[in-house]
């Protein structure tokens, strides 16, 4: 199977920057605690730009950083966990922002590894045929509006934000590893409307239990220390494996981008695969954890700031809700 090639990124952040010290205002906490514990700084939140709109805008700058025109893309593919809409598909509408004419979209729920998936997803699709060459990738998350801003174990973590990538075929190598534990999906989830009707029995809609109980309303639960042993091992495993798959270990890639849930994840992360950490690119300062767009941003700001060059071995690495892993490497 071919490879994949990144011929366009883009990124939306709102106005907005919320700091440490805003917090202290809302939540007994400090910035001493935030940065030593998380590494964030600030986080961009949404002035009530919906994802649609966060994805449209760092969808067309990708277009136009890859030089095409919306309708040389053949498919979009949008990993927002935070649409907003049950439907239409947030890629539905990213889609017909932008007039693209005559291309499918589709989105997936893969939650902070969701760039990931759809890259592999990408990669498949542009492997299979020849009626799909060029793909967008939108990642614009509104995840600050399943926060709980009384929990301040994770309302400080989250921010808002896009990220965009189109993605063709080439014939550099690409591997992957993927997997999910769904045993897991407790630890870290946000809750739909119930079910229920104009006909529903109210006696039997009352037998069925919650799910996961825990959870407040619609926002998000998650149990932060599981959640962290559970990325410290799984990220360098991921990376292992894919690595393992093109021959090579995790010291030959150029640069890894991994999710930005928390720089101390990251840290041990390196640590663990015994890497110096310059081979890994972090911003969470920046941003906080904006789920799925944190590494199409990354990869942008690499872009950007000519930091990729053809032939690097790249890396990217995620994990999420569900429980969900998994990374791919790649040549540039
Ligand atoms: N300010 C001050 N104190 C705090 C804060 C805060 N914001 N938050 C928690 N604390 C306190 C706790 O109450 C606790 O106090 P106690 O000892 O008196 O009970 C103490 O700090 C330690 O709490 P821990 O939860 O053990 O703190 P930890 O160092 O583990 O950090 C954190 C918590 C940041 C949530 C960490 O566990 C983490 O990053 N987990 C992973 C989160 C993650 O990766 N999520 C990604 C997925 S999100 C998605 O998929 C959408």
């Amino acid at each position: 199977m071919a490879g994949i090639k990144i011929i366009g990124t883009g990124k939306y952040v709102p106005e907005t920057v919320s700091t440490n010290e805003d917090f202290t205002k809302i939540v007994d906490t400090s910035d001493e605690w935030i940065t030593q514990r998380t590494g964030i700084k600030t986080r961009h939140m949404s002035d009530g730009e919906p994802s649609w709109y966060m994805g449209m805008k760092a969808g067309a700058q990708a277009i136009e950083s890859a030089g095409l025109s919306p309708d040389d893309i053949d498919m979009v593919i949008c990993t927002s966990v935070t649409g907003d809409y049950y439907t239409p598909a947030t890629a539905n509408i990213v889609q017909g922002k932008l007039n693209i004419h005559h291309a499918f979209s589709i989105d997936i729920n893969c939650a902070c590894a969701g760039f990931v998936y759809a890259l592999d997803m990408a990669r498949r699709y542009l492997s299979v045929g020849e009626d799909v060459q060029n793909i967008l990738i939108v990642s614009p998350e509104n995840i600050t509006k399943l926060v709980d801003y009384t929990d301040r174990s994770t309302c400080v973590l989250f921010g808002d934000g896009a990220g965009a990538a189109v993605v063709t075929r080439s014939e550099g190598f690409y591997h992957s590893y993927l997997e999910t534990d769904g045993s897991g999906a407790d630890k870290i989830y946000a809750q739909s409307a119930r079910p229920g009707n104009a006909f529903t029995n109210r006696e039997k809609a009352e037998s069925f239990k919650e799910l996961f109980p825990q959870g407040k309303e619609h926002y998000m639960y998650m149990a932060g220390n599981d959640v962290y042993r559970f990325a410290t091992t799984k990220m360098p495993e991921a990376l292992e494996k894919a690595c393992a798959k093109a021959g090579f270990t995790p010291a030959d890639l150029d640069i890894i981008i991994p999710h930005q849930a928390n720089a101390r994840i990251i840290t041990t992360a390196a640590k663990n695969l015994k890497l110096p950490m310059e081979k890994f690119y972090v911003n969470i300062e920046h941003y906080g954890n904006i789920s799925s767009a944190c590494i199409p941003i990354c990869l942008h700001e690499l872009r950007e700031a000519g930091r990729l060059h053809s032939g690097d071995k790249v890396g990217l690495v995620g994990f999420g809700a569900g429980l969900i892993f998994g990374a791919c490497v790649f040549e540039y």
